[in-house]
């Protein structure tokens, strides 16, 4: 689905923006927690990440597409420091986030329900410590695979916002998306594999929280393969 017919090309969202009507207590949830955490983009301007939480942070991480969000909450719960924007167009997904939020009284957590790319965009140079991708859309037709989150463009702006050292991960059980990431991240000059051998990118990383699209590849008997760059120390 594209978002808006006026959007260029390059930034058009595709996939859903709503599935099944949200049951009360979600949409209640949504309506009351959503407001105080969502994030806007300033138009053309820089966006201070750091000011968007409450007090003050040691780092700020970044996930884009967390889907029903158990792997950002537990990110979050896990490291009170660090705030963590996470990104999702799909309002169920961010639905679904929402409720680990309030259980959890999580005030380092915030939203950004619209494309990643935009907020990327807006983000000063150096200003994300991590950056997960966890289960992307695939998009396996070669026509479509400029859809794919990773490409040349993202890529250089992910080098651009992530600080000197920063971890980017990836993990997909789609073969073809492991192979086009893997081809795109080890072409570009900012970011370096750390995987020394097969157990590296077989096994999901020890503080990783098993996400939904995980569970079903598994399920599937499909073989979710994990791929931890880190961002290159400018000189
Ligand atoms: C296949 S799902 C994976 C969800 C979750 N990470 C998991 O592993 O269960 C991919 C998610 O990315 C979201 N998404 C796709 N493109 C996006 C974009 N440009 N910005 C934000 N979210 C996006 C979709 O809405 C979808 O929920």
């Amino acid at each position: 689905m594209a978002s808006d017919a006026a959007t260029p090309a390059s930034l058009r969202v595709y996939g859903r923006r709503k599935g099944k009507p949200l049951k009360p207590l979600r949409q209640s949830t949504l309506e009351r927690v959503l407001p105080r955490i969502r994030v806007a983009v300033p138009d053309g301007g820089l966006l201070d990440p750091r000011s968007l939480f409450p007090t003050r942070c040691k780092d700020v991480w970044l996930e884009v597409g967390f889907g029903a969000g158990e792997h950002l909450a537990a990110n979050a719960a896990a490291n009170p420091d660090v705030g963590i924007i996470g990104c999702e167009v799909f309002i169920n997904g961010v639905a679904s986030l929402l409720r680990y939020v309030d259980a959890q009284k999580l005030d380092n957590v915030r939203v950004y329900d619209d494309d990643a790319r935009r907020i990327l965009a807006s983000l000063p140079d150096r200003s994300i410590a991590r950056f997960d991708l966890l289960f992307p859309d695939p998009w396996p037709k070669a026509r479509h695979a400029k859809r794919r989150f990773i490409g040349p463009e993202t890529l250089d702006l992910l080098a651009r916002v992530l600080t000197d050292g920063a971890e980017l991960r990836v993990a997909s059980d789609d073969p073809g998306y492991v192979r086009w990431a893997l081809q795109h991240l080890t072409r570009h000059p900012a970011f370096t594999w750390t995987a020394t051998g097969p157990s590296d990118w077989r096994s999901s990383p020890p503080d990783s929280a098993e996400t939904r699209y995980q569970k079903k590849a598994l399920r599937a008997g499909r073989m979710p393969i994990f791929l931890r760059f880190l961002r290159i120390p400018r000189q």
